[in-house]
């Protein structure tokens, strides 16, 4: 497993690091065993970041990471966690909500100690917002508290993860020198980051952490038109209607363009993921043993040549409902 400098907070982190949702809920049925076999065998392969958010099964994420680094003595493992705006209230916020509403100081507060008593530390290594409105970006409040935090010790990083919508809504941010770190979506659809963002990130030192690399799975390569979601997994809505059907189409073209330059889809989506130095480190979701092996597997790999990459560029898929018509 290769490591890459995290921003300007100098952590030497996995290229693959260990996304921690669906361990805590919301992708149908998941074994805590499997779960706890899946974040072991990622930690043995050399992954040293986990990412996970008080929001991943209320906590059951977060606690999940705790017993399984309980029972190890690695070196060092990072943790990022987010907390999420306070409810009620529209997410992503809408641009009308009051930054003072949706994160203030006592909500938290009681959120990092949420955190600090469910994830078992002193000291969280990494606090993210969960999500954000550019609305804030002027008066940024909910930063001078967590820097607060910062300076009693109590958390080492900031970071925010960006909007669902817009990816280039922290630049600003950035350029001020307000974050550690940014988790951003970045993946063979999702290409607007490299407009602003990645740059911007590199210039100023900000950790990069690269969610939704496999498209909350499709680049996973192995839906189908008939690949029928289980209760309780949020994919029967984020696939929704024809949004399978038209993605699954896509996908095959990506792998047509693939060939066999790359082992298979998902080894050239988490390889297109890494291949700007800007990125710290990609967190693709991993429920089980075998994924856990496949994705660090492919920090050991050949990087993507430039030529690859540049053909993937044209996947680039604006995914709204006005862009892409129905
Ligand atoms: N707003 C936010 O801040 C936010 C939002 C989303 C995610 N995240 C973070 O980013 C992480 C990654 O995103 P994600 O988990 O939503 O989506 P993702 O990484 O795009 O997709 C993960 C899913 O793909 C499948 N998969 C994993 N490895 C695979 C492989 N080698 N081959 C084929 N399929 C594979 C698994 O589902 P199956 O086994 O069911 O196929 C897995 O749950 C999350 O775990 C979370 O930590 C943050």
């Amino acid at each position: 497993m290769n490591t890459r400098k995290f921003g300007r907070l100098g952590w030497d982190v996995s290229e693959i690091g260990f996304g921690a949702w669906a361990i805590g809920g919301g992708w149908g049925p998941q074994s805590e065993e499997d779960s706890i076999l899946a974040l072991h065998r990622a930690l043995d392969l050399g992954c040293n970041f986990i990412d996970t958010a008080q929001g991943y099964g209320d906590g059951k994420s977060e606690r999940i990471i705790a017993k399984v680094l309980r029972e190890r003595n690695d070196d060092r493992v990072y943790v990022a966690t987010k907390i999420p705006p306070r409810s009620p209230g529209a997410w992503p916020p809408s641009p009308y909500d009051a930054i003072e509403d949706r994160y203030p100081e006592d909500y938290l507060r009681e959120r990092l100690e949420r955190s600090l008593r469910d994830l078992g530390a002193d000291c969280l290594d990494l606090v993210q917002l969960h999500t954000w409105t550019r609305a804030w970006n002027a008066n940024p409040t909910a930063l001078e508290t967590l820097k607060k935090f910062q300076k009693e010790g109590k958390i080492r990083g900031i970071g925010i993860s960006t909007p669902e919508h817009d990816q280039n809504s922290l630049v600003d941010l950035m350029r001020n020198g307000w974050l550690d770190s940014v988790q951003v979506i970045y993946n063979i659809f999702e290409q607007e980051p490299a407009a602003e963002f990645l740059p911007a990130a590199r210039k100023h030192g900000v950790g990069v952490i690269v969610r939704v690399a496999l498209d909350e799975s499709s680049l996973g390569g192995k839906l189908t038109p008939g690949t029928e979601f289980p209760d309780g997994d949020f994919r029967r809505n984020y696939f929704a209607g024809d949004r399978l059907d038209r993605t699954v189409a896509r996908v095959e073209k990506i792998r047509e363009t693939i060939g066999t330059e790359e082992r298979d889809v998902p080894t050239a989506a988490l390889k297109f993921a890494l291949k700007p130095d800007a990125v710290s480190t990609v967190i693709p979701g991993i429920r089980n043993v075998q994924q856990a092996e496949r994705n660090c597997a492919v920090s050991d790999q050949p990087r993507m040549s430039d030529d690859l990459e540049t053909r993937l560029r044209e996947h680039r898929w604006l995914k709204s409902f006005w862009y892409s018509g129905k």
